[in-house]
């Protein structure tokens, strides 16, 4: 059955969500904080692995001459190669073995689609086997601890009659792997979403052969007037980048 980014309703919100203005912003926040951690060689050989739009592929594009991208959204493909005709958008699922040579790419990138995944230690597994020894992983994720559901913004009726702003409440964090309604996303997109805690990726990028180097917290730069996502970014780093390196074993 088709479901959630699939559909051309499902495909439809998610391209408008970048369109938006927090979408941009979120774009541009996690543009920044990927491309820092690229080194500087044109020649390197980059997998955006689910995605989406293409719109970081594309922007890759800019500084890289081998970039490949997969998506099993065939409507969202459609959008990336209309977008950006030059590159190559493949279909494919990330659960399934890829489409690409063993040890073929010098960095991967999962921006944004973990939460997507049922099968998490699969795709670490898949992605594992198409990186080179030595190569990079890059993964960023809604941040596990700060964002939804292990915290919600909140504020009462009189918070809201004064002008008060949220303030952010931390839950206890479902089961990992269990199953989410993900905040602001329409139930008509039926998107099936998991929780992950830090430890879950951690763990399944670890015995898919990956070693953790490097986090970070991702904030907006600047505040916001409005109760949106800048202002939430702003207040609490609710994107998390995680970097590992492939072993040489
Ligand atoms: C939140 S979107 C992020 C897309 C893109 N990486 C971005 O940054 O905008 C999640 C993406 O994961 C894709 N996706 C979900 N499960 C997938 C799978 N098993 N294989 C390939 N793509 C998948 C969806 O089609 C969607 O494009």
């Amino acid at each position: 059955m088709e479901y959630g980014y699939q559909t051309p309703m499902g495909a439809k919100i998610y391209l408008d969500f970048l369109a938006s203005r927090d979408g941009r912003i979120q774009q541009d926040i996690l543009y920044k904080a990927i491309a820092a951690r690229l080194p500087k060689q044109h020649s390197l050989r980059v997998f955006d692995a689910a995605c989406g739009s293409g719109w970081l592929a594309g922007r890759l594009a800019e500084n890289f001459a081998q970039i490949s991208a997969c998506d099993s959204s065939q409507s969202l493909l459609a959008a990336a190669a209309a977008a950006w005709p030059l590159l190559e958008f493949k279909m494919a699922d990330i659960e399934q073995p890829l489409p690409y040579p063993p040890a073929y790419f010098d960095v991967v990138i999962l921006n944004m689609a973990a939460p997507d995944l049922n099968n998490l230690s699969a795709v670490f597994i898949n992605l594992s086997y198409v990186t080179k020894p030595g190569g990079r992983l890059i993964i960023t994720v809604p941040n596990p601890e700060l964002a939804y559901p292990a915290a919600v913004w909140k504020r009462s009726w009189l918070d809201v009659l004064v002008g008060r702003k949220p303030k952010l409440a931390k839950k206890a964090p479902p089961k990992s792997g269990s199953l989410i309604k993900r905040e602001f996303v329409p139930k008509s997109l039926r998107l099936n979403s998991y929780y992950y805690s830090l430890d879950d990726y951690l763990a399944a990028a670890k015995s898919a052969g990956f070693h953790h180097k490097f986090a970070q917290q991702l904030r907006s730069a600047s505040d916001s007037p409005n109760f949106d996502l800048a202002y939430r970014l702003c207040r609490h780093p609710l994107l998390l980048l995680l970097e590992f390196e492939k072993s040489f074993q």
